[in-house]
C-alpha cells in the first residue's frame, strides 16, 4: 500500500463543501474509534515502523521521546477528525506546516510517515480496515501532507525556518510563572493572540508551544508568560533556569485567536492560569487599534495567589473606560471572586453581542466553549485554538 503526496490539496476530503461527515470522513472516525483505546500500542508500532524503514529520521526526532511521541500521530488523528471543517483544518495544517520547517523535514519525508501510518492502521484496526477505509485514509493524508507541503514551501520564500532569540528579561511571579522577555536576531512578525514554538538549549529537538504576551512592539521585543508544571522539560528549564544572555529557539508565529478588527461586536475574552497571556496582547492591539469596544476579560487561577499578572490587568482597566476585568478563582467558592470560571461568565451573561475568545487549558476551553454558546454567542463567533489542543491535551 502507498499513500503518495501528489495531487491538488483543495480537491478530495478537504474541501468538499460537503454538509455533514463526508463518505471519507465516516470511514476515517471509524477507523480513530477503533483504535483509540489502543492508540498507545499504535503510536509504538507506527514509530518503530518509521525508525525501523528510515534510520535516517530518527535524528530529526528528540532523543528521549516518551512524553511527545504522540503528538505527530495525535496531529494525523486530529486533522482526520476534523476533515469537513475546511477551513479551521486548512489554517490549522498552514500553520504546522510552516512549524515543520525548524524540524527539517522535506516533502519526500512524507510519503515514508504515511507507510508507517498506513501499516500500524491496518494492523490495529481489525475490523474497520478495508480496501474502501485504506483508499480514504490515503485520500485524507495526501491531502493533509499537500497543504502542510505547500505551506512551508510558500513561507521559505520569505521566512527563517527559526529564529534565535537571546533573554533580556526574567521575572519570577507567584504560581510558578516567570515573565520572560526575548530579543530575536531579526524582526519576528506576529499578530497579538498567536503562540510560537520555543527550544531550549537544554533539551535540544524538544519544542513547545507559548503565547505571545504583548503586541508587536517598536522595539521588537517579544515577552511569554510560563508557568513551570511539575516534572516539565521545558517550562521548568524555562522558569527556573533561564537567565538574561541564554539564546533559545523560535519558530514561526500561528495560531488563529487574532482580534477581528471588522467587527463592531464587544470582544468577551476568557482566559485560565497563563491563557490570560495571549489576552492581554489583545487588549494593547485593541487599545493600539483605537477604535473603542467593550472588552469583558475573565481571568481565572485555581487560587487567589495564582493570578500572577492581575495587578497589570488592574492598572489597564483603570486607564481604559472600555475594559473590564474580573478575576475568578475556582478553589475558593465562598470567596468574593470564587467560583468555577464558565460558570462565572454565564452568570454575567448574557453575551449576545460578543465575540468570545477562550484560552488556557484544553479542559477549559472545552468547558468554556460550551458556556459562550449557552451564554448567547453563537459557534461561529467564538475564537480559540483548540484544534491544536487535542495534541497538548494527550501531552
Ligand atoms: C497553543 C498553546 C499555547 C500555549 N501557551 C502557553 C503559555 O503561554 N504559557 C505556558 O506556560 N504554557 C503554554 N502552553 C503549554 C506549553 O506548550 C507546554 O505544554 C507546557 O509548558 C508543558 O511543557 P513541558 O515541556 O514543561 O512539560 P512536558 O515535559 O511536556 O510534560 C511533563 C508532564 O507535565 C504534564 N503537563 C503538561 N502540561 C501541563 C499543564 N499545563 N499543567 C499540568 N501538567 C501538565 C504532562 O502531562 C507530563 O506528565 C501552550 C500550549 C498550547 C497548545
Ligand atoms: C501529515 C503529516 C504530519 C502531521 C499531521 C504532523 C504533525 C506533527 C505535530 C502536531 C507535531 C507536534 C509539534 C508541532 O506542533 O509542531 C509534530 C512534531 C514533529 N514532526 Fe510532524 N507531522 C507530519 C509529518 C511529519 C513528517 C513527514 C516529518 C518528517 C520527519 C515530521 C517530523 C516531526 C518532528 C521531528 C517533530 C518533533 C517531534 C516531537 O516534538 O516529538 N512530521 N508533527
Amino acid at each position: 500500500m502507498t499513500a503518495s503526496t501528489g495531487g491538488d490539496s483543495r480537491r478530495g476530503p478537504i474541501g468538499t463543501g460537503r454538509p455533514g461527515p463526508s463518505g471519507d470522513a465516516q470511514l476515517i472516525r471509524r477507523t480513530l474509534e477503533e483504535i483509540e483505546p489502543i492508540s498507545g500500542q499504535v503510536t509504538s508500532y507506527f514509530y518503530a515502523m518509521l525508525f525501523v524503514q528510515n534510520p535516517g529520521m530518527r535524528d530529526m526526532f528528540p532523543a528521549a521521546m516518551d512524553a511527545q511521541r504522540d503528538r505527530l500521530f495525535q496531529a494525523l488523528l486530529t486533522a482526520a477528525d476534523a476533515l469537513d471543517d475546511t477551513l479551521a483544518l486548512t489554517e490549522y495544517l498552514d500553520g504546522l506546516g510552516r512549524g515543520h520547517r525548524k524540524y527539517g523535514t522535506r516533502p519526500e519525508h512524507y510519503p515514508a510517515v504515511g507507510e508507517a501510518l498506513m501499516t500500524a492502521l491496518e494492523r490495529y484496526a481489525v475490523n474497520s480496515w478495508g480496501p474502501e477505509a485504506e483508499a480514504a485514509w490515503v485520500r485524507a493524508y495526501t491531502a493533509i501532507s499537500q497543504t502542510m507541503i505547500d505551506a512551508a514551501a510558500e513561507d521559505e520564500l520569505r521566512s527563517p525556518a527559526w529564529w534565535k532569540a537571546e533573554v533580556v528579561g526574567h521575572e519570577r511571579r507567584a504560581g510558578n510563572v516567570a515573565v520572560i522577555t526575548v530579543r530575536p536576531d531579526q524582526p519576528y512578525p506576529y499578530r497579538a493572540g498567536q503562540y510560537t514554538t520555543v527550544e531550549t538549549p537544554w533539551w535540544p529537538r524538544v519544542w513547545r508551544h507559548y503565547s505571545f504576551a504583548s503586541c508587536p512592539r517598536p522595539d521588537g521585543l517579544l515577552s511569554f508568560h510560563v508557568k513551570a508544571v511539575p516534572t516539565g522539560w521545558v517550562s521548568t528549564a524555562l522558569v527556573n533556569r533561564a537567565r538574561p544572555g541564554d539564546v533559545i529557539r523560535l519558530g514561526p508565529p500561528a495560531g488563529s485567536m487574532t482580534v477581528d478588527h471588522d467587527s463592531n461586536s464587544g470582544l468577551l475574552c476568557v482566559g485560565g492560569s497563563t491563557g490570560i497571556a495571549p489576552i492581554k496582547a489583545m487588549v494593547e492591539d485593541v487599545a493600539r487599534h483605537g477604535r473603542r469596544r467593550l472588552m469583558e476579560v475573565f481571568f481565572g487561577a485555581r487560587r487567589e495567589a495564582e493570578l500572577y499578572d492581575l495587578d497589570a490587568f488592574l492598572q489597564l482597566e483603570k486607564r481604559h473606560q472600555w475594559l473590564s476585568v474580573r478575576p475568578v478563582v475556582s478553589d475558593s467558592p465562598a470567596h468574593a471572586l470564587g467560583g468555577e470560571l464558565p460558570d462565572a461568565v454565564i452568570q454575567a451573561g448574557p453575551w449576545r453581542e460578543f465575540d468570545g475568545y477562550l484560552s488556557g487549558p484544553p479542559q477549559m476551553v472545552r468547558k468554556g466553549v460550551d458556556a459562550l454558546v449557552s451564554a448567547g454567542i453563537p459557534a461561529e463567533r467564538i475564537r480559540h485554538d483548540f484544534i491544536g489542543n487535542r495534541v497538548a491535551a494527550e501531552s
